[in-house]
This record gives C-alpha cells, structure tokens and sequence, in this order.
C-alpha cells in the first residue's frame, strides 16, 4: 500500500502500467501521466477547472462530424500539429527536400483530375492566378510524371465543402507532371481566412484573444514513386496573417509572391508563382499525413 499524496499518485499510475505488452503505447502512456499530473501541479488545477477542461473535451468530441474534425483543429491551434510534423520532418526529409505543411482539415481524396495547364476553379470566380514548376529530385533530376493534388479557398475565403453542399467539389484538382516533371495550373488568388470558429475550439482562440486567421495559401501534395509523399503548402507573403497564422503552419521556404511576366510563364499577363518541389528519397518510415480526410478519423456506428 502506497500513499496517495501529490506524488506519489503518478508512481502509482506509472506502476500499475508497467506491465503494459506494447513497449511504445507503455512508453506514451507513461509520459503523459508523467506531463499531465506535473501540468496539474504546476497550475494546482482545482476540481472546477478540471470539470471545465473534462467540459471543454466533451464539447470538442461532440463537435466531430464525417466533415469536420474538431480534434485535429485544437492540435492546430495549440502547435501540436505542426511540431509533429517539424519532428517527422527532420527524420525523413532530406536537407534539400521542400518543406513540408499542415495538411488541415480541407484536404479530400478523389478530386477532378485536370490536364496541365487546367483550372482548378470551375465554379468559383476571383482574380486569376498561376502556379508553375518542375518536380525534382534532391540531386536535381526531374521526377517525371509525378502526381499534384492542389486545394484552397475561393476567392472569398471558403473551401468548397464550406461554400457548397458536401457533394459539389471545387478549388481542387489533381494533375500529372509532364515528362520532365514540369506542372502548370491556373487557379484563383485566395485570401487569408478564418478557421471554424463556430465550435469548442473556436471559443477557446477568441477567450484567448487571437484572430483565427490562416494567411491565404495553396495546398500542395506531390507524389510520386519511390519518394516520400510531399503535404506543404504555399504562403502569399504580403497577406496581413503571415507571421501570425493560428495553426503555426508557415515556413519561410514556403512563402511566395505572384508576379506578371516571370521568365518561363506559360501565361505571362496572370500573376504567376514559379515553385520547383523538391522530393526526398522514400524510406522505410511510411511517411504519414499529419491529419487527414476526417471522414476517416470517425468511428463508424
Ligand atoms: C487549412 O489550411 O485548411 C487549415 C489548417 C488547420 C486548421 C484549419 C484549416
Ligand atoms: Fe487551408
């Protein structure tokens, strides 16, 4: 018999624990005991705050939807997301490799397949805007063929599953490289936009006096085989939330600015992006998307 004191309850935990089969879930477990009763103490949670916090988690549960996953969001906005991905990062990106991004909530697999030269916008209407490259490898050899998928907000801030009913798919694309891995896509420019803030999660950003707001950008997922599958996205940098996005998801590599009359343009007169992608070798280390299509993260029944 042990006594339960301040302390002595996380020895408890832990031991009661120890002899847990799955040598990485015994690991997890063990820390998050460990930070989460040291958390507890540093703050000297009382019984009402943690009823709020059991309130809050509830509320963030109940807000998941087949479309929408709250969870994945407050991961977002407390850095979480992002420092799981910059960890996955240094393990399987090679030096030269493209940085990678969030992923975020919007991403949706089976999007229209375009040709190159094609435009992702076949609903929405804005200012027109160009995104063109080559996809390479870290030694700079073309990856030919290699795949793009390409979503975002519309000119007004919105992802289609925001602006339209769940079956109407817009401002989203998947092309092919060409063979010397060279890309070419017509969009519309986006505009910084707010996250939901309409649930649990939303509360929480405005109690804490932050604006909610992504910079605009264009997600971005390259793929091809034998390479490690590439989620970035890139920044618009003279948008207003550029240093302060709420989901930490902006790199400085990311970060472009659309100008006419860039050398190699197919369409010179559009504001135009040149972005090369570069991809890293594939290892054994799967990859892994950090958040994913949310429909997929519901239990079913
Ligand atoms: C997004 O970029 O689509 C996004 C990422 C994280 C939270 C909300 C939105
Ligand atoms: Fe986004």
């Amino acid at each position: 018999m042990q006594d339960l004191d301040v302390e002595g309850i996380t020895d408890a935990v832990i031991a009661q624990m120890a002899d847990t089969p799955d040598p990485r879930l015994r690991q997890i477990m063990e820390a998050a005991v460990r930070h989460l009763h040291a958390f507890a103490r540093e703050v000297d949670l009382t019984p009402d705050e943690w009823l709020k916090g059991i309130a809050f988690l509830t509320a963030v549960g109940q807000a998941c939807t087949p479309y929408r996953q709250e969870f994945i969001l407050l991961s977002d906005t407390i850095g979480l997301s992002r420092l799981v991905n910059v960890m996955h990062d240094a393990k399987g990106r090679e030096a030269a490799g493209t940085e990678t991004s969030l992923l975020g909530p919007f991403f949706r697999e089976g999007a229209p397949e375009i040709e190159l030269g094609g435009s992702i916008a076949r609903i929405a209407k804005g200012p027109e805007l160009a995104v063109f490259g080559q996809v390479t490898d870290v030694e700079g050899h073309a990856v030919p063929g290699a795949t793009i998928d390409i979503w975002q907000t519309d000119a007004d801030g919105q992802y289609d599953l925001q602006a339209n009913d769940p079956s109407v798919m817009d401002m989203r694309a998947r092309l092919h490289c060409d063979a010397q891995g060279r890309y070419h896509v017509r969009t519309l420019r986006p505009i910084g936009y707010s996250i939901p803030m309409d649930g649990p999660v939303g509360a929480l950003v405005r109690q804490q006096a932050r604006h909610g707001c992504r910079p605009a950008h264009i997600h971005i997922l390259v793929a091809a085989p034998g390479f490690r599958e590439l989620v970035t996205a890139l920044y618009l940098g003279d948008d207003q939330y550029i240093d302060s996005d709420t989901v930490f998801g902006v790199a400085r590599s990311l970060v472009v600015t659309p100008e006419t009359g860039l050398p190699g343009a197919p369409a010179p007169d559009v504001p135009s992006v040149r972005y090369d992608f570069t991809l890293s070798r594939a290892t054994d280390d799967a990859g892994g998307r950090v958040g994913s299509d949310p429909s997929k993260l519901v239990p079913a029944g």
